[in-house]
């Protein structure tokens, strides 16, 4: 374990089920649909590449670049669009990818931003959900962990634009963020 981390929230191996499980519950609801799939930058791309491939329904893959937290351990309050997709969405059933939902700010955002181009529908499906942190009301339809009101890293998720690449989900030692 990377000593950085207090303790392991969700192991690699309880991560993959858990993407399994939602894969399955996907491909259920999407069967004669073939909707486009936003992955959220940078956290997303871990967990878009493990649902999508336990999904079997035809898919268009795209990227939005969104950051409100810009490397810290809490939400600066202001989501900042950095790379738009370049799909169109129009009459389009949208299903966002996300590695958590906190605040609920940066949902929120992409939610509008894809309904005001009139996509047919849209849903999320993200790793962990923090209803705790929620500050908008926004709900994830595909949810892989309710996680506990603490600073977690790993499998995505970074502090300073580090830890994305453990394999699990951990805490963040305290003294990390405090000291420097
Ligand atoms: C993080 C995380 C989610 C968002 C959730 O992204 O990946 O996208 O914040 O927080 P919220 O519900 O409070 O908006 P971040 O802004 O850190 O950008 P990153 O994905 O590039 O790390
Ligand atoms: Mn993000
Ligand atoms: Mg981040």
């Amino acid at each position: 374990m990377n000593n950085d981390i207090e303790r392991i929230l969700y192991s690699q191996e309880e991560i993959a089920t858990a993407c399994e499980r939602l894969g399955k519950e996907i491909t259920n609801d999407y069967q004669d649909k073939t909707p486009v799939v936003v992955s959220v930058l940078s956290g997303a791309v871990f967990i878009t590449t493990d649902v999508l491939r336990q999904m079997d329904v035809y898919t268009q893959l795209a990227f939005i670049d969104v950051s409100s937290y810009n490397g810290g351990t809490a939400s600066s309050g202001k989501v900042r669009l950095v790379t738009d997709i370049t799909q169109d969405v129009a009459d389009r059933d949208v299903l966002i990818i996300e590695d958590i939902v906190d605040t609920g700010r940066t949902l929120k955002y992409i939610i509008d931003l894809l309904k005001q181009r009139h996509a047919k529908s849209v849903r999320v499906c993200t790793l962990l959900d923090k209803p705790t942190g929620r500050v908008l009301e926004v709900k994830a339809d595909y949810v892989g962990f309710e996680v506990p009101d603490e600073f977690v890293v790993g499998y995505g998720l970074d502090y300073k634009g580090e830890y994305r690449n453990l394999p699990y989900v951990g805490v963040l030692k305290p003294k990390i963020y405090l000291d420097k």
